[in-house]
């Protein structure tokens, strides 16, 4: 039976930057947190190598700004990645205070090393990180009065004056968000969530290709959400794909997310030394960048990427079996239980790796307090983008921002609140005209087909005839999901169809707007970086 709840603040994701918000605003009034699967199940969950922050004494706050403007190859926005640089460590000391055990050595924070950084400044639990953070995020959530949280619950829309019946279009410059329709999947019923401010905390969108190491959550809904809700969307040509993830030919899925993902091995391996080479034992690192393995991402899995295609090769090896199997075991004790459930000994021997997508640099677009283009919408972590990763992200400076702008929405967010009423003339969602589905193999089909022209059309390399062939197809795919979803009653299966196939559109056509290659967006029929070509892509 759906029902209607009324709360302060609604955030939607139960990650880094949905929790760190939640609980600076509970003492102020009260909190729903929606999230689609168990609490925990998220991105933030799985994260590996750390928290970048400028915590070690022989670094400073100028060479971890210039670090990340390094790796944004011209598109970071300078006062964004300023804040965040410094007020990092603050936001990672208050994550210490909230019980977040990191690692230490002689009793003190160890700090690792991670791609484009100059220094050791990577703040780590080991190698699962996120899981710590998450755990620590939770506990304190738990023991919070004020804060609901709702398992289970998907977002299907954020709630506007369209939904008032009233035209809206992207050249309104007064559109709001009044909270969201949400599916509880137990009671197969649409609530209507009504809210004074509401945070998107949804996370990124690299479950659209078909080889990831994202777990399954992340179809990208807030950036389709806040699509159709008439917000601004930024720079989604720019999706980063992690060089190094462990190739298996059969049986992906062991240690990862899911059964369909990719298990990761942390840049931090390459950062304790870690070398890669192709099969026939040749270091090509050094053939592309003098960094060698420490170079930027994009430019570590350009290199795999060429490497594999040159020699029709399906892996690459990483080595780290020149450290003692003692420092292994302290720093890596995840991955290296993890690989050798696979058969692999890294104490003793390589493994196969390969890029798989990883992270969407892009987003709904916010200004330095986190507020989107819509009045009453807040958006923070990897389903913002605020300007600090510009055309590719500098590792560890995910969590670190959506701690800082978690934190810098609460201001604005709780003035916000005080002064805005519910709006009640909210209507009941409308699901007249729909039914049961008979035919549910067709979206598992359809989402296997986009993962697949999204991996082999809009993947590291890209083309201009590519980038048509994938929009042909998904245009494709997107007429028939939408008649399929406008006579189906509601399932989260079905909603995050529709928002992968929303998501893949951006990303192909903030792909083809950019006539250039920057960071992350490799145009083989655009090679060079292009001046005029140097600002954010918007849609
Ligand atoms: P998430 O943590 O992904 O949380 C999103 C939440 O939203 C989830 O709870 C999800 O269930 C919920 N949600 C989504 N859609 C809906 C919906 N429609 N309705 C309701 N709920 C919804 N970054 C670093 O800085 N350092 C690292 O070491 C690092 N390692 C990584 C390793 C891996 C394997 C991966 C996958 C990522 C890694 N990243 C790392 C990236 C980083 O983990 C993420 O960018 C960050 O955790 C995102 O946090 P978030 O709170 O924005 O989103
Ligand atoms: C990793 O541990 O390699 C992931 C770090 C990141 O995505 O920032």
């Amino acid at each position: 039976m759906a029902q209607r709840f009324e709360y302060d603040f609604l955030v939607i994701g139960s990650g880094v930057a949905g929790l760190t918000f939640a609980l600076a605003v509970a003492d102020r009034g009260s909190v729903a947190i929606i999230t689609k699967k168990e609490r925990a199940e998220s991105n933030t969950n799985y994260a590996q190598g750390g928290i970048a922050g400028v915590l070690g004494e022989e670094d400073s706050f100028q060479d971890h700004i210039e670090d990340t403007l390094r790796a944004g190859a011209g598109l970071c926005n300078r006062e964004i990645v300023e804040i965040t640089v410094r007020e990092g460590p603050g936001r990672i000391r208050h994550l210490i205070e909230l019980g977040a055990a990191f690692s230490k050595k002689n009793g003190v924070l160890h700090l690792g090393l991670e791609g484009g950084h100059s220094i050791s400044r990577i703040v780590h639990a080991q190698d699962a990180t996120g899981r710590e953070i998450e755990r620590a995020l939770l506990e304190a959530i738990h023991t919070h009065p004020s804060i609901d949280v709702f398992e289970f619950h998907y977002a299907v829309d954020l709630i506007t004056e369209h939904h008032l019946g009233q035209f809206v279009n992207r050249r309104r410059p007064d559109v709001h968000c009044f909270g969201a329709y949400v599916y509880d999947e137990q009671a197969d019923a649409v609530h209507t969530f009504l809210a004074r401010v509401t945070m998107l905390a949804s996370g990124g969108s690299s479950a659209v290709y078909l080889h990831t190491t994202n777990p399954r959550i992340a179809t990208g809904d807030g950036v389709a959400m806040a699509y159709r809700a008439k917000a601004r969307i930024a720079n989604m040509e720019f999706v980063q794909f992690h060089p190094t993830s462990l190739y298996l030919s059969d049986g992906q899925g062991i240690g990862a997310p899911n059964d369909s993902a990719s298990f990761l091995i942390s840049e931090a391996v390459r950062g304790h030394g870690a070398r890669l080479y192709t099969q026939s034992g040749h270091r090509f690192m050094p053939d592309y960048d003098p960094r060698a393995e420490l170079a930027p991402r994009d430019i570590v899995a350009r290199a795999i990427d060429d490497q594999l295609k040159r020699r029709g090769e399906e892996y690459v090896l990483l080595d780290i079996s020149h450290a003692s199997a003692t420092e292994i075991e302290e720093h890596f004790p995840f991955i290296r239980r993890t690989c050798m459930k696979c058969g692999f000994d890294i104490t003793k021997e390589p493994v196969p790796v390969v890029p798989a997508a990883h992270y969407q640099c892009g987003g709904v677009q916010t200004d330095r307090h986190a507020r989107t283009s819509v009045g009453g919408l807040f958006a923070s972590g990897e389903v913002a983008c605020t300007g600090l990763h510009g055309a590719n992200r500098l590792a560890s400076n995910s969590l670190l921002e959506a701690l800082v702008f978690s934190k810098r929405a609460v201001e604005p967010a709780l003035d916000l609140a005080a002064c805005r009423r519910w709006n009640r003339s909210v209507p009941d969602w409308d699901a007249t005209g729909t039914e049961s589905p008979h035919e549910w193999v067709l979206v598992s089909h359809n989402r296997d087909e986009l993962r697949r022209v999204m991996w082999n059309y809009v993947g590291i390399v890209r083309s201009g005839p590519r980038l048509k062939r994938a929009l042909r197809r998904t245009k494709l795919l997107y007429e028939e999901v939408e008649e399929f979803y406008n006579r189906t009653s509601i399932s989260s299966g079905l909603c995050e169809l529709r928002n992968m196939i929303a998501v893949a559109y951006l990303i192909i056509r903030s792909a083809q707007m950019r006539r250039e290659s920057r960071g992350l967006h490799y145009m083989a029929d655009y090679p060079e970086a292009v001046e005029s070509e140097k600002r954010p892509s918007l849609i």
